[in-house]
């Protein structure tokens, strides 16, 4: 396998284009580096201010929230915060754009964040939850909209903690939508890995698994990660930039 084409963001290879202008069925997976330029850290990013003294992974944990509810109940409200203060980008909604033209488009995310939703994009699968939704920590089945909150909330139904509806460390996946997920990577033509560093499962196992069943694979990430030597196209630069002229490269003028 030749190494993958390196390109300068800008100059799209006309094998990358037609092939995504003939492609019906595209799968795209997410992670925190599409909100980077919406301001939002990223996951390896380190946490700065009260929080710089904490990793995520020492709070994302359901050990963390039975051990202190209301210091992960905040660590979230912090997150919250952050997120509604700032918005989509333009690589958001340049994979809004980009689902308009493909009858087949399934967008998975390992963002919690809600911005693929808020941009416009309709088929998202999120693997790890939702921030702006709660529910009960004793699993009695509650979801509901986050609402503001000091202390940590309690369930209407069964009076328990009610906790961030986002998977935390050691915990699985939704099932249902990781076999949507699943489903979606082994129908696929083209697969784009977009701003994730590719180091956590199963998500970071989703390129490969497109790449095995003959599909075309695409990343675009600030850095190299370890999927890029196994990719056909790696894009590397901000996703807010790349993907906007590759759906104007692709689709522009349709
Ligand atoms: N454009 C494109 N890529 C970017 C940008 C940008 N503007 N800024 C940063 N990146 C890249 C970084 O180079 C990095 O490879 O985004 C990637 C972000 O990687 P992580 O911080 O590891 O985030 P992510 O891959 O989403 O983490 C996956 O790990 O901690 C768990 O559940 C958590 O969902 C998270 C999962």
């Amino acid at each position: 396998m030749l190494p993958p084409a390196r390109i300068s963001p800008m100059n799209f290879p006309p094998e990358l284009i037609s092939f995504l202008k003939k492609s019906e069925r595209i799968a795209i997976l997410t992670g925190a580096g599409i909100s980077a330029e919406s301001g939002l850290n990223t996951f390896r990013d380190a946490q700065t201010g009260y929080w710089s003294q904490y990793r995520p992974e020492d709070l994302a944990t359901p050990q963390a929230f039975t051990r202190d509810p209301k210091l992960v109940w905040d660590w979230y409200a912090m997150r919250r915060k952050k997120v509604a203060e700032a918005s989509p980008n333009s690589g958001h909604f340049a994979l809004v754009e980009m689902e308009k033209h493909v009858p087949n488009f399934t967008l998975i995310t390992q963002n919690v964040d809600g911005y693929h939703r808020q941009a416009g994009s309709q088929n998202v699968l999120e693997l790890h939850g939702n921030i702006q939704q709660v529910r009960c920590f004793d699993g009695c089945g509650i979801v509901k909209s986050w609402e503001e909150s000091d202390d940590v909330p309690h369930c209407p139904k069964c009076g328990a903690y009610l906790r961030p509806d986002v998977v935390w460390f050691g915990e699985s996946l939704p099932h249902d939508t990781l076999i949507a997920a699943h489903q979606a990577t082994l129908a696929c033509q083209a697969f784009f890995s977009i701003g994730t560093s590719g180091l956590v499962q199963p998500a970071a196992s989703l390129a490969h698994t497109a790449r095995q069943r003959g599909a075309l694979v695409v990343e675009i990430n600030l850095d190299p990660t370890p999927l890029t030597p196994s990719v056909d196209f790696a894009l590397h630069g901000k996703s807010g930039e790349i993907l906007p002229a590759l759906v104007e490269a692709v689709f522009g003028g349709q």
